[in-house]
């Protein structure tokens, strides 16, 4: 997928049954009509769900993705999910190292060796953020998160990688980034990967933005911080209001670069 605009919709543990996570897929799918060329959407459902609901967007139109992956490769490994596994119902994006994940212990080596596993075929969308403003050093944080994170990648699997910032500070709390603070995030994240492999796979890494994403807040985000995308939580569990971040996220990309 070669989008301009990537919007995520990463439906955490929900909804509860099959047939409720159809109706919402069902629902997004009916209002992303075609004219939304610009913006790429990625549905991430829980694993369960993912070859049905691939199944319901046979044009692609609605991409899908996983919320996590094993660290290891197929094999005895009870309760795990292989990075294959997932490719093959369909799961073209995989999260690695969310911050609900990292509260569950989940450390950097970790997530490490989850990207690794993931970029030999498919795409991560590798997160990252910090827990504290402040006074804290969050460019601190950010950075060891990367460097490690991207360790050792050969630069042509550094190209499937997509950076999601994710100050945890603003996921699922209503209190979104500054436009400001998002900008120079970004900034900072391209400067790392200048640094740790060069400007070309800087320039070709996709840089998202998330935490209390809503409609009503994309459109600054996008004109003013110039975050490549969204990865939205809470929401995109609504229909309409997700809809509405894609129609904002294609209107005001259409403004810009008109
Ligand atoms: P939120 O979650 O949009 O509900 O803040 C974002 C995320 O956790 O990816």
């Amino acid at each position: 997928m070669q989008k301009k605009i990537i919007v995520v919709g990463n439906w955490k543990q929900n909804p509860p049954t099959l047939d409720k996570a159809k109706q919402l897929f069902i629902d997004i799918r009916n209002g992303c009509k075609a004219k939304y060329s610009d913006i790429g959407v990625v549905i991430v459902p829980p694993v369960p769900f993912i070859s049905e609901l691939r199944r319901l967007s046979p044009s692609g139109r609605l991409l899908l993705g996983a919320q996590d992956v094993s660290l290891y490769d197929v094999g005895a490994h009870t309760g795990e999910v292989a990075p294959t596994m997932l490719e093959s119902v369909g799961a073209e994006f995989i999260i690695v190292g969310h911050s609900e994940r990292r509260a569950n212990g989940e450390t950097d080596e970790v997530v490490q060796k989850k990207v690794a596993q993931v970029v030999r075929r498919g795409r991560a969308i590798l997160c990252v953020g910090e827990h504290e403003r402040g006074k804290a050093d969050y460019f601190g944080v950010v950075d060891t998160q990367l460097r490690t994170a991207l360790q050792g990648l050969p630069p042509a699997q550094v190209k499937r990688v997509v950076i999601a910032y994710e100050p945890v500070w603003a996921i699922g709390t209503g209190q979104t980034a500054t436009v400001e603070m998002v900008e120079e995030m970004k900034i900072f994240i391209k400067k790392t990967l200048t640094n740790l492999f060069d400007r070309k796979i800087a320039d070709a890494v996709p840089v998202l933005y998330g935490g209390s994403v809503k409609a009503n807040n994309t459109e600054d985000l996008l004109r003013f911080s110039n975050v490549d995308g969204f990865l939205v939580g809470g929401a995109s569990l609504k229909a309409t209001e997700f809809i509405n971040i894609i129609a904002t996220a294609q209107k005001t990309y259409g403004e810009k670069n008109s």
